[in-house]
């Protein structure tokens, strides 16, 4: 394929060298003069393990070309990978000012080609750009159409700095945010041949995940961090403990607790952060991450309290009521907390959970639903049916298949439903259904 690539600093250079050593024809474009005299000499413009002898193979065979003229690369090539830099601004915010002039050129250089050509933005952008801000830029100076002449796309990059050709070959996967058929194919045939999983998705989505890879990558090193932190002051040694965490892969290391829902809750989690916290501040040690998960969890709580304020009506129903589904465990629930809440403002409340019978509970599980909600008694029901039809509102906190199934058959026109557990998609209820962030 005649490939142009716009950017050649670590990514832009690495994919050059990776795409003409796989066959490719290659140009690559940048403002900076000195970066192409180096390629063009089959020199590498960045240190990065295998890139020396990488560049001077791939400047030798001849499959290398470097220009700063935009338009011109464009021209003389099918399709374009964008890798210009998008640093962070003074105030935080993406600069995307090498982005957006780029977008500009590159929608000149289409005003002037008759074939279609492929546009893959690599660079990291938040959510909306290409869609939002590169479109319009690039359909405006061409006076052409995406998705017709030329086809736009978001293909984040997973290398990493330091094994880039390595990572370059081996990707955890390849993602391509793309509405056309046309990039992706096209993709497919560059990028298809890789050890890896090859998925489509929305632009936004593609943009968005790169974000939170990232975000998650330095969550994960500030956690263990911040254990390093407090197992030192404790006199624990941290490689021990982190490498025992790494080898449960059912709970640790794995899918389990990356669904988005509601907010945590149980008879464990809350205690032992709190607990964590304040050994933390006995030994002087500062884990400001540990430190404020609970007053994220607290966020997410007063997200669904204020989405049932904005439903509009008092008569509020719940469907679950104990901190997960099929336990009667109902310390430290975030369903508890919210129905304190409601009840603190005033509202009728109506609550069923079939795991949930005031007669059964016992111990620590009986005292914590005394001191939160004294009155359950009187809203707690050994019925669906009564909750279900004295309320216009419902909260529906359990995810028991037969559960949703019960309250699909009960729900009545003009009721609404808020979802705090994200109802499977093949159940449809009859009613107005609010995800809580979803
Ligand atoms: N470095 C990484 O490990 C890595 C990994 C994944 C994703 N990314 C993302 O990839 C993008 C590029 O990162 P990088 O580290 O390679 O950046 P970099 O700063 O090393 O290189 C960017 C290059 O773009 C050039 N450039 C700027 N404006 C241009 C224009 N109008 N036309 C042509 N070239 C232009 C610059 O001269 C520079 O050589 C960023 O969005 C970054 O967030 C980087």
């Amino acid at each position: 394929m005649k490939i142009s690539i716009f950017g050649l600093g670590y990514v832009g250079a690495v994919s050059l060298a990776c795409l003409a050593r796989d066959g490719h024809q290659v140009t690559g474009v940048d403002i900076d003069r000195t970066k192409l005299d180096l390629i063009a000499a089959g020199k590498t413009p960045v240190v990065e393990e295998g890139m020396v002898d990488l560049m001077q193979q791939v400047a030798a065979s001849g499959k290398v070309s470097v220009t700063t003229d935009a338009e011109e690369a464009m021209l003389g090539t099918d399709i374009s990978l964008v890798c210009v830099g998008t640093p962070s601004a003074a105030n935080g915010s993406q600069d995307q000012g090498a982005v957006l002039r780029l977008a500009g050129q590159m929608g000149r250089a289409l005003k002037r080609k008759s074939q279609p050509h492929v546009v893959v933005f690599r660079s990291t952008l938040v959510p909306g750009t290409v869609e939002d801000v590169l479109r319009p830029i690039i359909e405006r100076e061409s006076g052409k159409k995406d998705g017709e002449h030329f086809h736009l796309c978001f293909q984040p990059e997973f290398l990493r700095e330091g094994s880039s050709i390595r990572d370059y070959d081996k990707p955890p996967f390849t993602i391509v945010g793309a509405n056309s058929d046309a990039a992706y194919t096209q993709l497919e045939q560059l990028f298809g041949h890789l050890p890896c999983k090859f998925l489509r998705t929305s632009v936004r989505a593609a943009e968005m995940m790169k974000y939170c890879c990232n975000n998650f990558h330095a969550l994960k090193i500030t956690f263990a961090n911040e254990t390093a932190r407090l197992c030192h002051a404790l006199g624990v040694d941290a490689f021990e403990v982190m490498d025992l965490v790494c080898q449960d892969t059912q709970l640790n290391i794995s899918r389990a607790y990356l669904k988005p829902g509601f907010a945590f809750g149980g008879s464990c989690l809350p205690k032992d952060l709190r607990a964590t916290a304040y050994l933390a501040k006995t030994r002087d040690v500062e884990l400001p991450m540990l430190a404020h998960i609970l007053a994220s969890n607290q966020n997410h709580l007063e997200l669904a309290f204020d989405k049932v304020v904005a439903a509009g009506s008092r008569k509020v129903g719940f469907v679950g009521l104990s901190f997960k589904t099929g336990t009667d465990d109902l310390r430290e629930s975030p369903l508890v907390s919210l129905a304190e809440l409601l009840i603190g403002k005033g509202y009728e409340l109506r609550i069923y959970d079939p795991e949930v019978h005031l007669a059964r509970l016992l111990g620590a599980n009986k005292s914590f639903i005394e001191q939160h909600l004294p009155h359950i008694g009187q809203m707690l029901h050994a019925e669906m049916d009564t909750v279900v039809a004295g309320s216009e509102v419902i909260v529906l906190g359990s995810n028991s298949p037969a559960v949703i199934d019960a309250l699909a058959a009960r729900l009545k026109p003009g009721q609404q439903v808020i979802d705090l557990v994200r109802i499977p998609s093949g159940t449809a209820l009859p009613v107005p259904v609010q995800g809580l962030c979803w």
